[in-house]
């Protein structure tokens, strides 16, 4: 069985649009938790466009939530999620001026910084996940970092089997990662740019455990709510 993650980043989007408290993510954290999602994710960006510090503290506090804190290699931001204990950390490259998360980690140029981080929250126990495109040179160096998991990109293979185009390649990338990963003993993870097709044809590799999805799911909830949205991706995923 793979796991589905939730990404409501855009919840507080939408909250936040408006200066106000509603939607409130810390409540839909919980509904999705009811509906049968096995972990929330949050990304607290520097510029905290959308999730805050106060949002980080009302989930990571409540038990019934599984939460995956995403985070770049800000000091600043590191502090937070060590403070706040997170079940699950995720490191991911940051720029200011990016839309969304455009690409997985440089792990070559932030070896070092990278190895600390990993080592801190090894220490307290909590799982460690790094944001990489697929290559297998990544994979063997995440391997060497003693990485828990890898999340791979899937932002490119999400674009190519939206716009109709063939796909093959960047899947075949995708399958080899998935079996090093495998092979070598780290978990893998999937997650950018996913909808029900991407996520259908992902879902045929085994070695994937676990989808992290948000921008489809929050825009697919509001015509069918975010329980049938939640029950459909886990019936096409095997979640
Ligand atoms: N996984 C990671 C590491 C991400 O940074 C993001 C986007 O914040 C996602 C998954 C979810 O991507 P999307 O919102 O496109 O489903």
């Amino acid at each position: 069985m793979k796991r589905l993650g939730v990404n409501i980043d855009h919840v507080a989007t939408v909250r936040n649009a408006r200066g106000s408290s509603h939607p409130d993510p810390f409540t839909i954290a919980k509904h999705a938790m009811e509906c049968g999602a096995h972990s929330i994710t949050i990304h607290l960006r520097e510029d905290r466009r959308h999730i805050r510090d106060s949002d980080v503290l009302k989930i990571c506090k409540n038990k019934k939530i599984i939460t995956n804190l995403e985070i770049s290699l800000n000091e600043d931001i590191l502090k937070i999620a060590l403070k706040n204990k997170p079940n699950f950390i995720c490191l991911v490259p940051e720029n200011r001026k990016e839309v969304t998360t455009e690409g997985g980690l440089n792990l070559s140029k932030n070896l070092n910084k990278i190895r600390k981080i990993i080592d801190k929250f090894n220490k307290n126990k909590i799982r460690t996940s790094l944001f990489v495109d697929p290559n297998l040179n990544d994979i063997k160096i995440a391997k060497e970092l003693n990485v828990d998991c890898v999340e791979l990109h899937t932002g490119k293979i999400s674009n190519l089997v939206k716009s109709k185009k063939n796909y093959i390649y960047e899947y075949n990338k995708i399958k080899k990662c998935c079996e090093l990963a495998k092979k070598i003993g780290i978990e893998v993870h999937a997650g950018h740019g996913l909808d029900y097709k991407t996520t259908a044809i992902l879902s045929k590799l085994k070695e994937i455990e676990e989808f992290n999805i948000g921008h489809f799911i929050i825009g697919e909830s509001i015509v069918h709510g975010l329980k049938n949205t939640i029950r459909r991706f886990k019936k096409i995923s095997n979640t």
